[in-house]
């Protein structure tokens, strides 16, 4: 049989339904539209894209999303400098910076200064360790994606061999954290990894995050498995995910496309994030 293929824009728009009614209770209550600011470094063509299909969301849920833009050869300095005063400013209510950013500036010390109840991404050191330790607050939004794509299929993760592949502190080291708090038994595999296919293949869940075009086919995969496609990259036949579809639809269970799987679900969770912080703001 052909797998189910899981749309994600049908769970966005239920995160989104649910997203809109409480900011509406809020914005009610509070009396203020919430105002997030992104800090976006130089001018990459990929994440201008994310940033356009994140700023229509915010402008549907009525949430003021400013970008602040620097030239490519700004000093980690005065980065650190901006994010200092976007921290102590009441009139913002959450903060993202917007990756790549260029190699001479450290992720650690711009993520490491904003303030954990701004940081929309939950990539402060101080988020992240809550989800190590298993108080999920404001988890990294595309984890947080892969995470509502399972419960929307109603997958109990308890006991599941749940496979990885993908090793960054923005996706695989999160999701790991996330899946390991409810039971999973959970491996990760990276460019280090031996013999791929030798975990790939004992996966109940296989949740890929390369950005290599076709990396997982028919031979990497378990009958009846789940498999969740993270990845994308740019080809001459338009957006592409890790996963060969046709290799391995006959053998899997379900599967999320490429466009119009994780996407939607992550500028989703992104938005649901940004009602955190707008919360975490208004109570302080
Ligand atoms: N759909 C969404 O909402 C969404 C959101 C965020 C990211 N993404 C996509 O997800 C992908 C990952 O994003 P990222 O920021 O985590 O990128 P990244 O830092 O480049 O991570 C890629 C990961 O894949 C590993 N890898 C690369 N080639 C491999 C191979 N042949 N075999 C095994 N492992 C391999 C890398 O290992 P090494 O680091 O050791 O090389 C690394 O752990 C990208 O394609 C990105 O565009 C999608």
């Amino acid at each position: 049989m052909t797998a189910k293929i899981i749309y994600g824009k049908r769970i966005a728009e239920e995160i989104n339904k649910n997203n809109a009614q409480n900011l509406n209770d809020l914005v009610s209550k509070f009396k203020i539209k919430p105002n997030i600011v992104t800090i976006k470094i130089g001018d990459d063509t990929e994440s201008n894209i994310y940033l356009k299909l994140r700023d229509k969301a915010c402008e549907k849920a009525g949430i003021i999303s400013r970008h602040l833009e620097f030239p490519y050869n700004i000093s980690e300095k005065e980065i650190i400098k901006y994010i200092k005063s976007l921290n102590s400013d009441i009139n913002v209510h959450g903060l993202l910076i917007q990756f790549p950013i260029p190699t001479n500036i450290s992720s650690y010390n711009l993520l490491n200064t904003i303030i954990p109840k701004k940081d929309v991404e939950g990539l402060n050191p101080y988020n992240l360790g809550n989800t190590l330790i298993g108080n999920e607050n404001l988890v990294p939004c595309t984890p947080l994606a892969v995470l509502k794509i399972i419960e929307h299929e109603k997958i109990n993760l308890e006991g599941k061999n749940v496979v990885i592949v993908n090793h960054s502190n923005v996706v695989g080291k999160p999701l790991f954290l996330l899946l390991l708090n409810r039971n999973s038994t959970v491996t990760i595999c990276h460019i280090f990894t031996k013999d791929l296919k030798k975990y790939t293949l004992k996966a109940d869940i296989l949740i890929a995050a390369t950005g290599k075009p076709n990396l997982i086919n028919s031979e990497y995969v378990k009958n009846k498995s789940f498999l969740i496609d993270v990845g994308i990259a740019k080809t001459k036949h338009g957006l592409c995910g890790d996963i060969d579809f046709e290799s391995v639809k006959e053998i899997v269970d379900k599967i999320t496309p490429v466009p119009g799987g994780v996407g939607p679900v992550t500028v989703a969770c992104s938005i649901s994030n940004m009602i955190k912080t707008y919360i975490y703001c208004m109570r302080t």
